[in-house]
């Protein structure tokens, strides 16, 4: 029977070395064969470069995998089985692959894909994933904010939904993580000024890496082009909260209830 390597998904952080989890930082220097993302063939990879500001010399034999960043269906689909197809070439000769992703394998990332195509080839490849510091985890430690207290609630999404369903999420959440923002700034801002929310918003662009950008004054990037890699956290604090329902009553008050039953 074929035995294949070990597909594992380490998760560098989103772009401070210092954020590498030990067990990545582990599973990079195993001995497993490298996998990195590129949008383009002998593009730069962020995740690549993470790992070298960490230190890491990059092994003569690591690999690219092409993503293309296209909403061409056709043209994805088969960068898909591409790169899928040359991951189970490469775990066919026994060795384990370490993908190495960019923030944490689990959250918009191009690893769990992956994964479940290759299981689809391949079904008796084992896959790890290796969790690491999201984006937005990073960033709100960069900005001070806290994403959830007590009761608060908390919700990621990529601004693609468009500013109608922003709008709506405002009235349901204390805190928003708005990924893939780019797209959508100056419509969100326009938002955020309705909604009078400015001063509780912020945005952030390369959490962790030499080229990050905290913009508190959210306003003064209207029009501008920013970068695929950013973020905003909005806050609401005029949220008006429902009311707390507990799933476990205490013992007396079901005592009571069965009694008046
Ligand atoms: C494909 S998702 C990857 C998310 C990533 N796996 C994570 O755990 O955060 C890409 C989006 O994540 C956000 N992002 C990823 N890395 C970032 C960084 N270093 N700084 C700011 N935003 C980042 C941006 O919103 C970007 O458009």
């Amino acid at each position: 029977m074929q035995r294949y390597g070990k597909l594992i998904g380490a998760s560098l952080g989103p772009g401070d070395p210092e954020l590498i989890t030990r067990r990545a930082w582990t599973a990079l220097q195993s001995g497993a064969r490298w996998l990195y993302p590129v949008k383009k063939a002998e593009e730069s990879s962020y995740a690549l470069s993470i790992v070298e500001r960490g230190g890491l010399p990059v092994p003569g034999d690591a690999v690219e995998l092409v993503f293309p960043m296209t909403r061409d269906a056709e043209i994805l689909a088969k960068a898909w089985v591409r790169a899928a197809e040359q991951t189970v070439a490469l775990l066919a000769d026994g060795r384990d692959l370490v993908f190495l992703v960019e923030g944490d394998a689990s959250t918009f990332a191009t690893f769990g894909h992956l994964a479940r195509v290759v299981c689809e080839l391949a079904p008796a490849v084992e896959v790890e994933t290796i969790p690491g510091v999201s984006s937005f985890a990073a960033a709100a430690a960069a900005t001070g904010i806290t994403l959830a207290e007590e009761d608060e609630t908390f919700a990621i999404i990529p601004a693609a939904y468009g500013v109608e369903v922003i709008d709506h999420l405002l009235d349901e959440f204390d805190t928003l993580a708005l990924l893939k923002v780019k797209p959508l700034v100056d419509e969100v801002i326009a938002l955020l000024e309705r909604r009078g929310l400015l001063a509780t918003s912020v945005f952030i662009e390369k959490v962790g890496s030499p080229g990050e950008r905290i913009v508190r004054d959210v306003a003064s990037l209207k029009g501008e082009k920013v970068n695929y890699l950013s973020l905003m956290l909005v806050q609401n604090p005029k949220r008006v909260r429902g009311e707390l329902r507990r799933g476990c009553r205490r013992r007396q008050e079901a005592v009571e209830v069965s009694a008046a039953a």
